[in-house]
C-alpha cells in the first residue's frame, strides 16, 4: 500500500481553474454577454442543495463504502423541462421508494438514496452536430442548451435555459421534499403498491410475501412508536447529476459560512461521465476541488491506469465517502474488465465506494431501430457484480440505475417478457431507455434474492 499525500485537495484549484483545461462536451453560446448575465443570475440565485446535506451524504456513503449501508441511485437518463410535473415527479419518487424498502427489507442494511434527478438536464453527445438532408446543426445537448427539433433556432444554445433549468430543478425538489414530509403514505399500504405485473413471474408468492411483510413491519413499528415511521424518522434523499456544462456548475459552487472550501450547491451528489473523465480535462480539474462526494464513471474502455489517476486526483486524501466508482461495464465485459479494476484499486490503498451501472454498457439496437436494453442483462450485470467484489474480497456498495415510474416500453424482457414489438407501445425516451415501474420493482425483488447480494452487500 503506498501512502497517500495529505496534500490540499484544493491546492491551486478555484471555481473557474477548470477553464485551463481541455472541455468537452461543451455548447457553443453565440452571445457571451446573454451568457454571462444567465450565469451572474445562475450565482445568485439560492441553491438548490445546503452543505449540510451534501456532509450527511458524504457521511452516508462512507457508511456504504463500510458495508452498512446500500446505495440506490436512480432517475431518468435525461430530465426534460416537460418532466417538471406532479404526476411524473411523484410516480418517480413513489416508486424509487418502494424499491429502496425492498432493499432494505432483502438486505437488512440500511438504503441511501439518491435521485437522478433535478438538474439531469444536460446530455454528453457523441458529435457535436448533426446533419440531416445536407444541413448540418449543433446536436441535441439536452433542455439546459437547446431543443431537440432541428432547426437552426431550436438548435441555438440558449443561456437563458439555464436559469429555467434552475428553477425547474427548485420545483422538482420542492414537491419532492413536500411529499417526503408528508410521508407518503401509500408506501404503507401494499394495496397501493402496483403488483399487477406479479402474476407474469414465477416468484409471484414469494413477491406478494415479501410486499405484505414489509407492510406488516412497518405498521408494527408504528403501533410500538405510537408515530407513524415519517414523525420517526424523516426520510432522507438526496440528488445527483451529471456535472457537465462546466459554467453552470462553477456559478453554483459556493463558500458558506462556518466550512472551509467550495460546495456545489446545484446537486448533493454530482459525477463525471464517461466521455468527460480525461484526467487532464477540464471536468477532473473542477470536480477535485469541490467538497461534495463525487461519481465518476467507469467503462471498458478506460486503462487501470487512467483509474488509478482519477482515485489520486479527485480523493487525494482518501477520505471516505468522497469518491464512488460507477461501473458500466455491460453484461458481456464486466467479468473481464472488472476484478483487475478492483485489485488494482485495493493495491495502490485507494478507499471507494463501488456502485454498478448495469445500463449503459448493455445498451444496443432493436430490430426497428430503438435503443434498447434487455432486464435480462441488467440482472446479470448486478449478479456478476455482486459475486466479483466477493470473490476480490470487496463489497458492491450499490446500484445507479435509469428508471421512470411511469408505464413505458422502452427495456426488453422484465415479468412481461416485453419484445421489441412491444417497445413501440410507449417509448418515451429522447435518450437512453428507462426501465418502467414494473421492472424497476421487479428488478429490487430480484437483487434482495441475489445468491450473494445479502452476504456481499
Ligand atoms: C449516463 O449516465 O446517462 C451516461 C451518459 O453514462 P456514461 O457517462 O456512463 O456513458
Ligand atoms: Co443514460
Amino acid at each position: 500500500m503506498t501512502s497517500h499525500k495529505t496534500s490540499d485537495a484544493a491546492q491551486g484549484w478555484t471555481p473557474d481553474s477548470w477553464q485551463s483545461r481541455p472541455a468537452v462536451q461543451q455548447p457553443t453560446y453565440l452571445d457571451p454577454a446573454a451568457l454571462g448575465q444567465a450565469l451572474a443570475e445562475l450565482s445568485s440565485l439560492p441553491p438548490l442543495v445546503t452543505s449540510w446535506e451534501v456532509n450527511n451524504l458524504k457521511a452516508q456513503l462512507a457508511e456504504a463504502q463500510a458495508g452498512s449501508r446500500f446505495v440506490l441511485q436512480g432517475g431518468d437518463c435525461a430530465e426534460s423541462f416537460a418532466d417538471c410535473e406532479s404526476t411524473i415527479i411523484a410516480n418517480r419518487l413513489k416508486v424509487l421508494m418502494q424499491m429502496s424498502l425492498v432493499l432494505v427489507h432483502g438486505l437488512r442494511k440500511r438504503v441511501v438514496r439518491i435521485g437522478r434527478f433535478a438538474g439531469q438536464y444536460a446530455k454528453p453527445r457523441s458529435a457535436d452536430t448533426e446533419t440531416r438532408d445536407g444541413i448540418t446543426l449543433p446536436c441535441y445537448r439536452g433542455d439546459l442548451v437547446n431543443l431537440p427539433e432541428f432547426t437552426a433556432a431550436a438548435r441555438a444554445a440558449d443561456p437563458q435555459r439555464l436559469v429555467e433549468g434552475h428553477k425547474r430543478s427548485a420545483m422538482t425538489m420542492n414537491f419532492t421534499r413536500g411529499l417526503i414530509d408528508g410521508g407518503f403514505a401509500d408506501l404503507h399500504h401494499p394495496e397501493y403498491w402496483n403488483l399487477d405485473w406479479v402474476e407474469h413471474v414465477p416468484h409471484a408468492n414469494e413477491y406478494r410475501e415479501r410486499v405484505e411483510a414489509i407492510g406488516e413491519s412497518l405498521r408494527f413499528f408504528e403501533t410500538l412508536a405510537g408515530q407513524t415511521i415519517s414523525d420517526f424518522n424523516r426520510v432522507e434523499f438526496y440528488t445527483s447529476h451529471e456535472a457537465l456544462l462546466l459554467n453552470a456548475e462553477a456559478a453554483q459552487t459556493r463558500r458558506v459560512p462556518r466550512q472551509p472550501g467550495w460546495y456545489n450547491l446545484a446537486t448533493h451528489f454530482p459525477w463525471i461521465g464517461m466521455r468527460t473523465a480525461a484526467v487532464d480535462g477540464a471536468h477532473v480539474e473542477y470536480c477535485r476541488g469541490i467538497r461534495n462526494p463525487v461519481g465518476v464513471k467507469v467503462s471498458p474502455s478506460m486503462s487501470t491506469e487512467w483509474v488509478l489517476q482519477l482515485c489520486e486526483l479527485l480523493n487525494p486524501d482518501n477520505e471516505p465517502g468522497r469518491l464512488t466508482l460507477i461501473h458500466r461495464m455491460g453484461n458481456g465485459k464486466i467479468a473481464q474488465h472488472l476484478p483487475g479494476l478492483i485489485d488494482a484499486v485495493r493495491a495502490r490503498g485507494h478507499q471507494v465506494l463501488w456502485l454498478c451501472d448495469p445500463m449503459h454498457g448493455n445498451t444496443q439496437t432493436a430490430g426497428n431501430g430503438l435503443k434498447t436494453r434487455a432486464f435480462s442483462d441488467i440482472l446479470g450485470e448486478i449478479e456478476q457484480a455482486f459475486a466479483i467484489h466477493a470473490d476480490c474480497g470487496s463489497r458492491l456498495g450499490g446500484v445507479h440505475l435509469e428508471l421512470t415510474g411511469e408505464d413505458v416500453t422502452e427495456c426488453l424482457g422484465g415479468a412481461r417478457d416485453l419484445s421489441e414489438t412491444d417497445l413501440e407501445r410507449a417509448y418515451r425516451s429522447a435518450v437512453d431507455p428507462r426501465l418502467n415501474y414494473e421492472q424497476a420493482l421487479e428488478l429490487a425483488l430480484r437483487i434482495v434474492s441475489l445468491k450473494g447480494a445479502v452476504a456481499g452487500a
